[in-house]
């Protein structure tokens, strides 16, 4: 769809004989959202950067607007250093010290910021929220974590499974827990990568029905169980999540409703002898995963935190490139 607005942009100004307008900004909103050709090319973008291979300042005196009306460690930081790596700078601002916090509205924000800044990441609760951005600013808008998904995160994880086990079309990846905003961007880059993933979450807490529909639709091998030790049968990675998510009620009868789909030895020891273990971090060792799990030997968590430098370089230079 971008694409097309993009196309129809630059055809409308060349018909009228004068410069092309530029087309609409290049938003990374979620992974569902682009082809599986635009996301490789953003994982390719930031495996270069990784490398070594390119060494270019892309974004020489580019700012990028920061909004957090959530906490965060790994995406401030990742974010603001890929964004100095490349040569650009950033502005983070939350809802307590900007005008957002006494009311002023999204779609104000996007286009006051617009007029400021090359780019803008929002974090946010509510995924009309992101939208609002993306359909008010001028700039490209990119999803910083909402309640229903999580793409940069999931970006790095796919990197990162690629680079520990190879081609992600042979991968099996279980998730184990609450259904909740990662995974969901796990379905819809298990549908545009292609390898299969196998979700396992108590009935209340599985991710939203027409997503999963949506998987199955779109071909791709997605299923859903209430049985940890049936997703995780033979998996070559283990994946999972904090039991409550920013925003979310934490209480008894969540825990008790996850506590089967604790991530420890005896569940990992069921997925492939050689498999790996992620976690988008923060972790509570004792609720979703075991510390000998997290701090064992098939855990690569602080490569994959380590993988959101690098993957939101790619990001970063895709949507300004
Ligand atoms: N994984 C992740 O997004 O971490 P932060 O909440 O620290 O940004
Ligand atoms: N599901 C978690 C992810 C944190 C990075 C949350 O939304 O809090």
């Amino acid at each position: 769809m971008a694409r097309v607005m993009r196309a129809v942009a630059v055809a409308g100004a060349a018909a009228r004989g004068g410069r092309p307008e530029p087309g609409p900004p290049r938003h990374f909103l979620d992974v569902n959202q682009y082809s599986t050709g635009e996301l490789r090319d953003i994982l390719d973008l930031g495996i270069a950067y990784k490398s070594g291979r390119r060494r270019d300042r892309p974004l020489d005196g580019k700012t990028l607007a920061l909004i957090f009306e959530k906490p965060s460690t790994r995406t401030r930081v990742s974010f603001e250093v890929a964004m100095r790596q490349l040569g650009g700078d950033t502005i983070v601002l939350g809802t307590a010290d900007s005008q957002l916090g006494r009311g002023e509205t999204i779609a104000d924000t996007a286009r006051v910021l617009s007029r400021y800044v090359d780019a803008i990441m929002i974090r946010t609760n509510e995924a009309s929220k992101l939208d609002d951005m993306a359909r008010h600013a001028t700039v490209p808008v990119i999803n910083g974590l909402t309640d229903a998904s999580h793409p940069c995160q999931i970006m790095a994880d796919v990197m990162t499974l690629e680079e520990k086990k190879g081609a992600l079309r042979d991968q099996i990846v279980a998730w184990s827990g609450d259904g909740n905003n990662v995974a969901a961007s796990w379905i819809h880059a298990a549908v545009r990568f292609g390898f299969e993933l196998r979700l396992a979450c108590p009935e209340p807490l599985q991710p939203p029905a027409p997503l999963v529909d949506w998987a199955r639709r779109e071909g791709g091998r997605v299923s859903l169980t209430v049985a940890p030790e049936e997703a995780v049968s033979g998996a070559d990675c283990v994946v999972t999540d904090t039991w409550v998510s920013m925003g979310a009620e934490a209480g008894v009868n969540r825990h008790n409703l996850l506590m089967p789909y604790q991530v420890n030895e005896a569940l990992m020891a069921r997925a492939k002898p050689d498999a790996i273990f992620m976690h988008c971090l923060p972790a509570k060792r004792g609720e979703e995963v075991t510390a000998g799990v997290i701090d064992g030997p098939q855990s690569v968590v602080w490569d994959e935190a380590e993988n959101r430098l690098h993957v939101q370089k790619g990001i970063l230079a895709w949507c300004l490139g």
